[in-house]
């Protein structure tokens, strides 16, 4: 399937740390423009684009930056986050890996527009290579006048720095990665206030995901409609799909919003390897939705998604084969969210330790009836009392399992797993 490439066009073609290898293949020409727009016109061509923020919460990118630069106090932020902690997202690696440069030209745009002087991307702590080739494409892209003072002769000063994070899953929540930047443990804070009016040192922020800014420079220099354009009529452009699990080429694809899930994972991804069938899909990370076959046709689109209950996230697609026991699956999920779990409210706290415990007793085959009742009852508290997104989605994985899959719960409620996979206290029971 050939489609057009804008995330991806550059990887393997150019060293990543070369500002000349960026430059010659067409980079910064996005910057070079804006200089020369109206700050407006710059947003509205974002506005135009359709381009829905990449990191998982899918809120429009051109609204984001029209609110944030009406806001007249500062000094103003630029925030990246390239934390990458959902399980099954290694698509802001890649970029960062590949071409950083149009992360950094995409940062570089934001800071013309607000007038920000100062902007930090917060790595994960796991990415330490990543981050020595983000920190030396910094390093050239200030010898070569693209950062540090007077860029390209144009009157204004923007700096970035490099913030390692510590492995903290809740550090990708945007709230909580300020906080972290800051010195602070990682935990979220309440909202409002929103960190466009109150971020980081409490000053107006933009916080955007690596993916989300790396769409900017294509965006200015091709044009909103050009974007948009790319994809369906609400979702603009091209998504880097993250693609694991039990399928034959497992890796990271740019593809046009509109492709469905079964063309990602048949005719991109080469089907389920080894005779096994499909038994479900996992999408969007370990907080998004699990769903069997019937759901494949869905359109990989904002709206499709959303009107069959499911979401994009973080562009995660894991897919699990028939041989796999979704209760055994879900408590590997749950005792990830149980460790990450920051502590902060109760509901998340002590929800995904019980959900464990449950998820225990029904893989020993020791479960009832009544610990189902539970879960379910656990997912909806979860969902809507939890102070952060942490605990508001950690029970969509259950939710969705349990409504897919009800039947295999209650077969291990009677002592069976019929993928075989779990124990049963020996029992070995089929
Ligand atoms: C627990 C949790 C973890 C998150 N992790 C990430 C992450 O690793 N990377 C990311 O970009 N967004 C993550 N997000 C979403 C961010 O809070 C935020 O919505 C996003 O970075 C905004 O950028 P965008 O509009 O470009 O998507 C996470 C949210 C939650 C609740």
């Amino acid at each position: 399937m050939e489609t057009t490439k804008i995330l991806s066009a550059r990887f393997g073609k150019i060293r990543p740390d070369s500002v000349e290898e960026y430059v010659a293949a067409g980079g910064y020409e996005g910057l070079k423009k804006a200089i020369g727009m109206q700050h407006l016109d710059v947003i509205e061509e974002i506005k135009k684009a359709n381009l829905f923020g990449r990191g998982g919460a899918a809120y429009p990118t051109g609204i984001k930056w029209e609110q944030a630069y009406a806001i007249k106090k500062g000094p103003k932020y630029m925030v990246c986050n390239a934390d990458e902690g959902e399980p099954g997202t290694f698509k802001d690696k890649h970029i960062m890996a590949e071409d950083p440069f149009q992360l950094i030209e995409g940062m570089t745009i934001g800071a013309y527009l607000m007038g920000a002087t100062e902007g930090f991307i917060y790595i994960r702590g796991e990415y330490m290579g990543i981050q020595r080739i983000v920190r030396s494409a910094i390093e050239n892209a200030k010898k070569a006048g693209y950062l540090g003072k007077n860029i390209l002769g144009a009157g204004f000063d923007f700096d970035l720095k490099v913030v390692s994070g510590a492995g903290a899953y809740v550090c990708g929540e945007n709230t909580a990665l300020v906080e972290s930047i800051e010195g602070k443990p990682g935990r979220p804070r309440q909202k409002p206030p929103y960190i466009k009016n109150c971020g980081l040192y409490q000053m107006p922020t933009i916080l955007n995901n690596v993916e989300t800014y790396s769409c900017i420079p294509w965006i200015v220099k091709d044009g909103g409609e050009a974007f948009s354009a790319l994809g369906t009529d609400f979702s603009g452009g091209t998504k880097l799909m993250c693609l694991s699990g039990n399928v034959a080429k497992r890796g990271v694809y740019e593809i046009p919003f509109g492709t469905t899930l079964r063309e990602l994972i048949y005719t991109i991804g080469g089907g389920i390897p080894n005779g096994k069938k499909l038994k479900f899909v996992h999408l969007g990370g370990s907080s998004g939705a699990c769903f069997p076959e019937s759901l494949l046709d869905t359109k990989i689109c904002y709206n499709d998604l959303k009107k069959n209950g499911l979401s994009l996230g973080s562009g995660a697609v894991l897919v699990v084969d028939d041989s796999s026991c979704p209760v055994d699956y879900l408590k590997a999920v749950m005792e990830f969210f149980e460790e990450e779990s920051c502590g902060k409210c109760t509901p998340c706290r002590e929800g995904n330790q019980r959900m464990v415990e449950i998820l225990e007793k029904l893989t020993e085959g020791k479960g009832t009836m009544e610990d189902i009742k539970k879960l379910k009852s656990l997912a909806q508290t979860m969902k809507t009392t939890s102070f952060c997104g942490l605990g508001q989605s950690a029970p969509v994985p259950v939710i969705t399992l349990i409504k897919y899959f009800e039947a295999e719960f209650i077969a291990h409620t009677e002592g069976k797993c019929p993928a075989g996979k779990c124990k049963m206290n020996g029992k070995g029971v089929k």
